[in-house]
């Protein structure tokens, strides 16, 4: 069930909705009001008391002269500091307001405010739908609201931006859902062959092209880290390749994207603790969902580029069966790797997923892993790590990408890659080993990837803000979906750089 989403210029008070969401600026709330009440009648008014916009503001009134049966004013704040990602929050606001009173129809006001108006457009979709996202696969009871079917944006004229922000704001926030269903998806129906199958029919519905490698070819290409990891499974592993290369692409060498697909990770015989820990494993599929949903956006969008997609999956378990600590494995690269820890398994599997995506000459590969808990440690739950390794062009690839995590909304930032990090993981007796010592956990896992990339490349550690345990603004609990909309604002400017 989707919601169906439009524009529209009619009269405010024309438009037949169960609530009508009016943003409104701190500092002018006043006047604006006032100017508003001679379209809606005087309620509107008698609000300026209780109503100064103020970015915690909200507030339903009861209009005698509108066909709206309710108005919602969201306070966005002082105007200075208004940006894509307020709007994508006050939109949020007026769908918990929606939610109060369980409309079926809403729409937003397009508020004037001196910013790209498809990118507002875009963010305010963005925001109300992603708000709306619940989980309710698994409840057998609800409380009868399952967000609006139908949502308006109301625009001062006939602007084409507008129409395509729209437009572009649905098929992302869609896109980010579907991400997050995969991540909140229980681990009994989420083993790799099962998570390759879903990947599979999102490509045939959405666009793509999937194929999915079972265990016999995995042996055959020698992927022989997510073969190791693997080893403790009852489930065999996938590796499944998405592509998008429609025939105007303006790239001849692809961009690659790497996702980790650990469908479930205890640790191995490294056996995590449950409580705050393994209890979010199910979730260590997050970076492959960021890649998938980056692949559906990319297609509906028709993206003028071309892009694959790389997919390791498997559960990591202490089967009877399983690697140990000790074992030296020989891996796809070539490289031999000393197991010192079987929890340190997604930099085994992405290791393969690397180097086998050399055989596509990349323009650049980008992996998204929740690799590390470190990560968590040093950037919390809204902001993943980025690392690049050290060839030309490495600053304006990590430039692209914090900008594009600020124009997304998916927050980003640099961390260092300096040379003397790489000590930590050498090794007594194989070329490296899977875990450095307690210190800068984050960065050392990035260097573990490095010894499998001789291409420009950029490693996302997204473990903190992919999944979370508290709402924020139209990021329900549980699967974020992160990692998306980085992807696709990034790749937006890869294939048209020229737009600002
Ligand atoms: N999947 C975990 C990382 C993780 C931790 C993701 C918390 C999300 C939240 C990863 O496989 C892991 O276990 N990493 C270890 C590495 C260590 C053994 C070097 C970690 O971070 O503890
Ligand atoms: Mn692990
Ligand atoms: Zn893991």
């Amino acid at each position: 069930m989707s919601m169906k989403v439009s524009i529209t210029t009619l009269p405010l008070a024309e438009l037949d909705v169960d609530l009508l969401i009016i943003p409104v600026s701190e500092g002018h709330a006043g006047a604006r009001l006032t100017s508003l009440a001679t379209e809606l009648g005087p309620a509107v008014t008698r609000a300026a008391d209780d109503f100064k916009g103020k970015s915690d503001d909200a507030l339903m009134i009861y209009p005698e002269e509108s066909h709206a049966r309710r108005l919602g004013l969201v306070g966005m704040g002082s105007e200075s500091k208004i940006d894509v990602d307020v709007v994508r929050c006050v939109a949020a606001r007026g769908e918990s307001l929606a939610r109060a009173c369980k409309a079926e129809t809403v729409a937003i006001v397009h508020p004037d405010l001196g910013l790209d108006p498809e990118s507002v457009s875009q963010a305010l979709v963005e925001g109300y739908m992603l708000a709306s996202y619940r989980f309710l696969r698994y409840k057998t009871e609800g409380d009868g609201y399952t967000g609006a079917d139908r949502l308006v944006l109301h625009v001062a004229d006939q602007e084409k931006g507008s129409r395509r922000g729209v437009e572009r704001g649905r098929i992302v926030a869609e896109a980010v859902m579907t991400a997050r269903d995969l991540v909140n998806t229980s681990p009994d129906e989420k083993t790799a062959t099962a998570f390759a199958r879903s990947i599979e029919k999102l490509g045939k519905k959405h666009g793509f092209t999937t194929s999915i490698w079972d265990k016999q070819l995995i042996e055959e290409e020698g992927m022989r880290g997510l073969l190791a990891v693997n080893r403790g499974s009852q489930e065999p592993p996938t590796f499944t390749i998405l592509e998008w290369t429609p025939e105007n692409a303006s790239n001849e060498w692809p961009i690659v994207l790497v996702g980790k697909g650990i469908v479930f990770d205890t640790g191995g015989l490294s056996l995590k603790p449950t409580k705050d820990s393994m209890d979010h494993m199910k979730a260590d599929m997050a970076g492959a969902a960021a890649v998938v949903g980056a692949m559906e956006a990319i297609a509906r969008l028709e993206l003028p580029i071309n892009v694959i997609g790389l997919i390791p999956a498997t559960d990591n378990r202490p089967g009877e069966n399983a690697y140990v600590p000790g074992d030296v494995i020989k891996m796809h690269s070539g490289k031999t790797v000393e197991v010192l820890n079987t929890d340190a398994e997604g930099r085994l599997v992405l290791a393969d997923a690397l180097s086998y995506a050399k055989t596509y000459r990349p323009a650049l590969v980008i992996d998204l892993a929740t690799l590390t808990g470190a990560q968590v440690v040093a950037l919390g739950s809204e902001v993943a790590a980025v690392m690049t390794n050290d060839r030309p062009g490495a600053g304006e690839r990590l430039d692209a990408i914090e900008s594009a995590g600020r124009r997304s909304g998916d927050l980003v930032h640099r961390m260092p890659m300096f040379e003397h990090y790489g000590k930590q993981i050498e090794s007594d007796v194989a070329d490296i080993k899977n875990v450095g010592g307690r210190e800068a956990g984050t960065i050392t896992a990035g260097k573990f990837l490095e010894h499998f990339v001789d291409y420009p490349w950029i490693h996302v550690d997204l473990a903190g803000p992919s999944y979370i345990t508290s709402d924020k603004p139209y990021r329900a609990k549980g699967g974020t979906g992160f990692g998306v909309r980085l992807l696709v604002e990034f790749l937006r400017e890869f294939a048209d750089p020229r737009r600002k």
